[in-house]
């Protein structure tokens, strides 16, 4: 070995060959040296007395992390060759020799670069590691080829120094290990997210985690935006199960989602939940908040102007979190527990980290584009945070994704509802953060705290701009539902006898429509605002509110209206005139298919009774007042109320009264077929019929009663023969009134006496 390189420095024209005794440092460009990727062109020599140290990367030092060759120090010097001959031919023997004693290496040698020292070992230190090759004889060259450092990594001679294919190395500032292999190096992060490197070869989770609107702003400054309205892990601790949620919804437009409520989840002990108007709820209920803090299951709740603070720890790790209404600030000042997942930890892991929940949450949706936004002029408007005051923290805190997530929010949705504002406030919460205060940020921004609704909002709802006021205004979604077909509300509900109409409270505000202004048809029904759902109802019955009832021949139909008061005696109005006509249709309650018709609507008998000679009429009548007589051509419907009459001509009601003893009904001519149904026995109601009714029975001579229309079972087609017997009573004390109980029931004795009865028949068919 020796000889054969003396033996090519001697030909070569471009060769330095020195001796070195001393510390110092020897420029080596012409051979410069790769290590794990990295070239060096200085080599570094330091005598320790027991040791002598060439070093790449600066002098040794014990306490550093330099890239040195160790060997023992056996007579004070070392003896530095180098050669880079430009001519390719005169590499070729020993590129041969290179090539057969070490089998790894594969590509030509182009230049050398050799210290020789006289010594037994040779060690290769580096960061992390030492290789140790074998013992080297005493006349040993130790050689560094620079053809074969190309890539050092593939380098391990017998007799020299290198390092393996497949050793790893580690780099404490980035937290990277890296790998040889014969072709290349490859670079592994061992600080993917969770974990960030802290510079000192340790990974931890830390840091400011910003959402605002759909952006996500992650603790490594990674940004990533929420397109849908699910609810997401922000941070997840698995290792004590510590949960940060959000929930996203849609405001003023379908396809973007705002950060909208935010849950801390506690595994052993409740949530809190922090929602939108500044409110909290612990496990549940809600709770008030002031300026000074107060501690619930070791949470630290306080609130202020501009939103709501949480703080709390986590295995010894103290978070912080903002919420506002639109943003959520989370601040993690260190944990070196690397179980933590989410959002917050890693931007891009929507789908991960999204939670299992109802999947319409997941639904896309397009709006058409707002052409009323400029977004040259919002990119303008977003870059703010690159001039004063909010330069003065761009070294601290890099505005870029700030101003991403402003322009790429804005670009899309109307910066209305103080939107610009929320993404100045994030950055200079995170400025807050590093310490940095931007003097007055907000009077150069044209900042104002985001106003409040004073009403909570409904769940359909988000609070913000209504022509200049602040309110309750609807989410897109909901309102697509009604405004898509025109409506305010509805659809309208029918039950039984009620038919009931909900107006949306935030469209009617939206339409500048005064919901107090609202009636129906009688201005003193007005509708019934719901202090939750903020719908506003309006119910009426078929008898109330001036509802209209009209029928046809299948439907009754109920119709009412709401509308805006009639104002006309005012002088100026500001709302919009209402008129929304609903109704409610019933089939007839009848059954259609039984019509019943009377066969002959009068009958008439002429009787003799001893010296009575009288006549006997019968008829049917639809109504009480006896009015309507039933003719051939009138339906009748089962479960109908008639009422007949009983009358007689030629008697002398002072002396003698009608007794009707009994009305019976047959399916066939004769009255004393079977079956029979009875209507009126012994002179009273059939008491298991409750529809029968006997008026004057016995009190003159005249009588009458009702019942409802029935059919025989199993006879639908047959007629209904209705058959009544009748006595005459001679007058004394009021004999002749039946004894009937309130109930119907006969009483056991009849108080008039029976002759010879007169009988009357009338028929039924359909
Ligand atoms: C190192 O040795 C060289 C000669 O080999 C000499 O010129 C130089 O001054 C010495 N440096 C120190 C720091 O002793
Ligand atoms: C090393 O030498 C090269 C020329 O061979 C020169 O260009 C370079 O500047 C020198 N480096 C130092 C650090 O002196
Ligand atoms: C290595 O040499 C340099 C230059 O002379 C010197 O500053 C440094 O202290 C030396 N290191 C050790 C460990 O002796
Ligand atoms: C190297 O030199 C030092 C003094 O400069 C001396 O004490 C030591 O013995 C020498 N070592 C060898 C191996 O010659
Ligand atoms: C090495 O040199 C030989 C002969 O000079 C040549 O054929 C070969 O292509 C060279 N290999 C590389 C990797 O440059
Ligand atoms: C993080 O917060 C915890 C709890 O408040 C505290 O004990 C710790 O010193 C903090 N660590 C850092 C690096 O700020
Ligand atoms: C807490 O953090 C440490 C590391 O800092 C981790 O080893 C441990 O598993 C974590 N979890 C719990 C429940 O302590
Ligand atoms: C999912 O949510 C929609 C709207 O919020 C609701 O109409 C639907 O009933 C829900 N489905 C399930 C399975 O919960
Ligand atoms: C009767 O009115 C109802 C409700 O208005 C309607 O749906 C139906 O078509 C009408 N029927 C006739 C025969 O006009
Ligand atoms: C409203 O009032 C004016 C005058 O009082 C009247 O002429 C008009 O018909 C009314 N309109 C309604 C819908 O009642």
């Amino acid at each position: 070995f020796l000889l054969f390189f003396l033996y090519v420095s001697i030909f070569s024209d471009a060769t330095f060959y020195f001796q070195i005794v001393n510390n110092t440092q020897v420029n080596t460009s012409d051979c410069p040296i790769t290590y794990y990727g990295q070239e060096y062109t200085t080599v570094y020599t330091n005598f320790t007395g027991e040791d002598l140290f060439v070093c790449f990367n600066g002098y040794y030092n014990p306490e550093g992390n330099g890239d040195c060759i160790r060997v023992p120090n056996t007579d004070n010097r070392t003896y530095v060759d180098l050669n880079n001959d430009n001519d390719p031919s005169s590499w070729t023997g020993l590129t041969d020799l290179v090539h057969s004693s070490v089998s790894t290496v594969t590509n030509n040698v182009t230049c050398y670069l050799i210290f020789s020292f006289k010594s037994v070992s040779v060690l290769v230190q580096s960061s992390s590691f030492f290789i140790q090759t074998k013992q080297l004889s005493d006349q040993t060259l130790f050689c560094i080829l620079r053809s074969i450092l190309h890539d050092i990594c593939s380098t391990f001679t017998e007799h020299g120094f290198g390092v393996k294919p497949g050793d790893t190395r580690q780099i404490p500032n980035t937290c990277t290990f890296l790998t040889c292999s014969r072709t290349s190096i490859t670079s592994m992060k061992t600080c993917g997210p969770p974990g960030q490197c802290d510079g000192y070869r340790a990974c931890s989770v830390k840091g400011l985690c910003t959402v605002t609107g759909p952006t996500v702003i992650d603790f490594s400054e990674q940004i990533n935006s929420v397109s849908d309205r699910c609810e997401y892990s922000l941070l997840h601790d698995q290792s004590t199960g510590f949960s940060l949620k959000a929930n996203f919804l849609d405001r003023r437009r379908r396809d973007v989602s705002f950060v909208d409520s935010l849950t801390l989840d506690f595994s052993d002990s409740g949530d809190i939940q922090l929602l939108q108007g500044h409110r909290v709820k612990v496990t549940g209920s809600p709770v008030t908040l002031t300026s000074s803090v107060q501690t619930f299951s070791g949470v630290d709740l306080s609130k202020d102007q501009t939103g709501v603070t949480a703080s709390f720890s986590v295995n010894g790790s103290s978070v912080s979190v903002f919420f506002d209404g639109t943003t959520a600030q989370i601040y993690l000042n260190k944990s070196n527990s690397l179980t933590y997942e989410g959002l917050c930890v890693d931007s891009s892991s929507s789908s991960s980290s999204r939670l299992p929940s109802n999947s319409s949450c997941q639904d896309q949706y397009e709006d058409p584009a707002d052409d009323t936004i400029d977004c040259a002029a919002v990119t303008q408007q977003c870059s703010i945070l690159k001039s004063a005051p909010f330069s003065s923290c761009n070294l601290y805190v890099d505005p870029e994704p700030y101003i991403i997530a402003c322009r790429s929010t804005l670009c899309k949705y109307p910066s209305v509802d103080n939107l610009r504002c929320q993404f100045l406030k994030a950055y200079a919460k995170a400025c807050e953060k590093k310490q940095v205060d931007l003097q007055n940020w907000w009077t150069t921004a044209q900042y104002h705290p985001e106003p409040i609704c004073e009403d909570k909002c409904s769940d359909h709802e988000f609070c913000g701009d209504i022509h200049g006021n602040t309110d309750c205004r609807c989410r897109a979604i909901f309102a697509s539902k009604f405004t898509e077909q025109n409506r305010l509300g509805g659809p309208t509900v029918c039950q039984d006898n009620t038919a009931s109409l909900s107006l949306v409270g935030c469209l009617l505000k939206e339409k500048s429509i005064d919901y107090t202004h609202l009636h129906l048809n009688d201005q003193t029904c007005t509708g019934v605002m719901d202090p939750d759902s903020h719908m506003l109802k309006f119910t009426f019955q078929s008898d109330s509110c001036g509802t209209e009832v009209t029928t046809n021949n299948s439907q009754v139909t109920f119709t009412n209206a709401v509308m805006t008061r009639n104002s006309s005696s005012d002088v100026i109005t500001r709302h919009d005139k209402v008129f929304i006509e609903f109704s409610c249709s019933h089939p007839k309650p009848q059954l259609q298919n039984v019509a019943f018709k009377i066969i002959d609507n009068s009958v008439e008998v002429f009787l003799q009774s001893g010296e009575w000679k009288y006549t006997l009429t019968m008829k049917a009548y639809s109504d009480a007042a006896h009015t309507q007589l039933l003719d051939p051509k009138s339906d009748v419907r089962l479960n109908q109320k008639i009422w007949i009459d009983l009358e007689t001509n030629g008697l002398n009601k002072d002396v003698v009264s009608v007794v009707t003893d009994s009305c019976w009904a047959t399916s066939e001519n004769s009255p004393n077929s079977v079956p029979r149904y009875d209507l009126i026995r012994d002179g009273c109601p059939n008491a298991d019929d409750g529809t029968v009714n006997v008026m004057g029975n016995g009190e003159g001579t005249s009588n009458s009663f009702s019942f409802n229309m029935f059919e025989f079972s199993g006879k639908e087609t047959s007629e209904v023969y209705l058959h009544c017997q009748l006595q005459l009573c001679v007058k004394k004390n009021n004999n002749c009134v039946p004894g009937c109980s309130f109930a119907g029931r006969r009483r056991r004795s009849l108080r008039y006496r029976r002759g010879a009865p007169a009988l009357i028949s009338m028929v039924w068919t359909h």
